[in-house]
């Protein structure tokens, strides 16, 4: 059985349930350090199952997880699923273009009626910012946020951190603290919640973080969150060790705020040219979807070496399921982790 005695860093965390006092994971905000590396840690072993022909491990059987999704998503509703699949759980979907949210359910009754179904495991995707957080305080399980409008993803910050330790660590690097490492994260900054979680969990692992933006895209304020904010790409990109590109999320925008794709790409797009502004080995991300030619040309994203971004994708499903295994060990009474401080 998993436990805190797997986490190759175990000695740097409070042990049992103090190790990760929530119960649940709505932000990265709400992280401490220690926290962030235990999750990175207990994922570890998921890598290495998914890595093996038979990906099974029966830590969930008998728990039932909820994926409720009010918004469209591929990647992270998929790689829910799968890492509650492959610890043993029921996992059932539910899906907001047919569900009773059409007819007009609001989401308090919405989230009454998933807690009297009794799942052990709720995870929600939401396009307002606080959504999972308000349903969080009407049911009796674990919550975790797959993404709550402009606010945070956390499960993807800690997947772009774990798949970034991974790359590193292939190098020869030590990879496991990012101090002295630069990360650029470049695009539609304002709508994004990845580069939210992306911030706080990157500076907690000690990188700095570069933010750029054309200004209309730049939320104001956000130097006040430790970040470095640029507008000439070609600068940010100086030295970095690292360009995590985003997209443009125009079903998130009310108004036009580029001029065209066209001109977008040319100031923001990441080309192989500009990527030479960086350091010579410097790794690229991408969360998805992709817009081939908008934010990123295809001979980046393609990148054999450099480009990390299928590995970010494989690297979902292990943290997912070390969330999800992670959350539920009070409601499985794992030794060690009683009630939440
Ligand atoms: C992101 C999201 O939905 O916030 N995608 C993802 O989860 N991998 C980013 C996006 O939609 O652009």
């Amino acid at each position: 059985m998993a436990s805190t005695e797997t986490s190759p860093h175990a000695a740097r965390y409070p042990a049992g349930a103090q190790a990760f006092p929530h119960r649940d994971l709505i932000g990265i905000g709400q992280l401490e350090r220690h926290e962030i590396l235990f999750l990175l840690d207990e994922a570890e072993q998921w890598v290495t199952l998914n890595r093996q022909p038979t990906k099974h491990n029966d830590l969930l059987a008998g728990l039932t997880v909820i994926n409720a999704f009010f918004e469209n998503s591929t990647r992270t509703l998929l790689s829910f699923e799968i890492a509650g699949k492959r610890l043993g759980a029921d996992v059932v979907n539910m899906h907001a273009a047919t569900s009773s949210v059409k007819k007009g359910e609001t989401l308090i009754d919405t989230a009454i009626t998933l807690n009297a179904m009794r799942a052990d495991a709720i995870v929600i995707r939401h396009g307002s910012s606080g959504a999972t957080q308000l349903i969080a305080d009407k049911v009796d399980c674990p919550v975790l946020n797959a993404g709550d409008g402009q606010h945070e993803h956390p499960t993807q910050g800690l997947l772009d951190a774990l798949a970034l330790r991974h790359a590193l660590r292939e190098r020869g690097e030590a990879g496991d603290d990012f101090t002295g490492l630069v990360i650029v994260i470049c695009g539609d900054i304002l709508h994004s919640r990845v580069a939210r979680s992306n911030l706080l969990c990157l500076q907690a692992l000690g990188a700095t973080v570069r933010l750029c933006a054309p200004p209309a895209l730049m939320p104001t304020g956000i130097e006040a969150m430790g970040a470095e904010v640029y507008h000439d790409f070609d600068a940010a990109l100086d030295g970095a060790d690292v360009a995590m590109m985003l997209r443009l999320q125009t079903e998130r925008m009310s108004g036009q705020f580029i001029p065209s794709a066209r001109e977008y790409h040319h100031l923001y797009g990441l080309t192989k040219q500009r990527l030479a502004n960086a350091k010579p080995d410097a790794l690229v991300m991408h969360p998805g979807p992709m817009n081939r030619g908008v934010e990123i040309d295809s001979e980046v994203a393609d990148l054999i070496d450099r480009s990390i971004i299928t590995r970010q994708v494989e690297m979902g499903v292990a943290i997912r399921m070390a969330a999800l295994d992670v959350l539920t060990r009070r409601g499985r009474g794992v030794e060690g982790w009683g009630a939440v401080t």
